[in-house]
């Protein structure tokens, strides 16, 4: 039976997930805080749909977001919206577990992985998702077994087609990677770290092997620095915004907006304020669009709590189309944050053209 395709791209644009052949949409939707936390029943699902109405493919949860509740929260979005499953691709993680105290409930034994998995799933209502990411690393666990674990869910159970890690560091990701080779097993393709104008050593500098040596692919999370790159946190604490919502969590962010380093933050993103106006956009746009320029993000996952946000934050595309060297140059200056990284002795493998090397020295 034909299935009638519900999905228009729009001006999205795509992205291989690392060395996959899968597409991911450079805009992608998350539910950490938002869904199943304090957005609940049908603005989920109308951020869901505003997402998709914008050319977004790819959703991304864990099993720990609200202790599971956004898992179920966007299971059911995903049910009602009765997408073509092959026209979205769903992301989740496992690690944390739901707030269980069980020995064996949280962590990346293969028991977590598999069990932790399968439960997910059940809240998904889902036979599989695209793709699982370790959430963290597991210091408690043997590499070859976490290996094994995500092997055995994707190639003899088929709960999922690849697998990720999340905020790993480059040397336990290259170990996994190894241990695959050696032993036949499945390596992870992409990481899920945070990358935002604020946040850059590790992405930019720790990761850069990885993109050279595997084509590893990346799941941004905070772009917009949870808000602080909008400049909604400008002139205080808007009542209802995520800092005013989860004081406790966000307690050292907040305290750090007084203080000089917040100070300065607060007073780059005024002057990235007037790059954006230059270019047709908003603050929050040019974040997007700034992480989205760099070439080995694969998508840059929006976090919304409402449908307007998504809105407003999927015009980043346009912004990200005008966004020339000159103006990264521009943004660079603001920022004043670029990380240096070791230095290469003149022997990058980057470089093919001599000329224009011999130029530069
Ligand atoms: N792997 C990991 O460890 C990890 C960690 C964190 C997140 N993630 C994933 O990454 C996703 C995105 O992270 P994030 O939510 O922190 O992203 P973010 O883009 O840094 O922050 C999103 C929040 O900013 C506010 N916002 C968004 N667009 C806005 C706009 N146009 N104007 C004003 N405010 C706006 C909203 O909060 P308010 O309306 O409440 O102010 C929204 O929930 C998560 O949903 C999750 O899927 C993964």
């Amino acid at each position: 039976m034909a299935v009638e395709s519900k999905y228009e791209p729009k001006d999205m644009v795509f992205r291989h997930l690392g060395p996959t052949g899968l597409k991911v949409s450079i805009l992608s939707l998350g539910g950490w805080l938002t869904y199943g936390g304090t957005q609940k029943g049908n603005i989920v699902k109308e951020c869901l749909q505003a997402a998709w109405d914008h050319g977004v493919n790819t959703f991304d949860t864990a099993e720990v977001y609200a202790n599971g509740q956004s898992e179920l929260e966007m299971g059911s979005a995903l049910k009602e919206l009765a997408w073509p499953r092959d026209e979205y691709v769903l992301i989740t993680k496992v690690f944390f577990g739901t707030g269980r105290k069980e020995p064996n409930t949280r962590g990346l034994s293969k028991k977590h992985v598999v069990e932790g998995l399968k439960s997910s799933l059940a809240r998904l209502q889902q036979p599989y998702v695209d793709v699982v990411f370790a959430h963290r690393p597991d210091y408690a666990t043997p590499m070859k077994e976490i290996v094994e674990g995500f092997t055995q869910a994707i190639r003899n159970l088929n709960l999922a087609y690849y697998w990720g890690t999340s905020e790993w560091s480059a040397v336990q990701i290259m170990e996994a990677t190894q241990i695959a080779e050696k032993f036949n097993l499945i390596a992870p393709i992409a990481e899920q770290p945070q990358y935002n104008a604020f946040h850059r050593e590790r992405f930019e500098v720790e990761y850069a092997p990885l993109f050279d040596q595997f084509k590893y692919g990346t799941t941004i999370w905070s772009p917009l620095a949870s808000g602080l790159l909008t400049g909604k946190y400008n002139d205080g604490i808007p009542e209802g915004s995520r800092f005013h919502n989860h004081k406790d969590f966000f307690d050292s962010k907040i305290k750090q907006l007084e203080s000089p380093e917040g100070k300065a933050q607060i007073e780059k993103v005024k002057k990235l304020t007037t790059v954006a106006e230059k270019l047709g956009g908003s603050a929050s746009q040019l974040a997007l669009a700034w992480a989205a320029k760099n070439e080995n993000v694969s998508t840059v996952i929006l976090g919304a709590t409402k449908p307007e946000q998504i809105v407003d934050n999927c015009k980043a595309l346009s912004v990200l189309a005008k966004l020339t060297p000159e103006y990264m140059e521009e943004i660079e200056q603001i920022l004043e944050n670029k990380p240096a990284g070791p230095s290469k002795f003149g022997r990058e493998r980057r470089i093919v053209n001599e000329k224009r090397r011999r130029a530069k020295l």
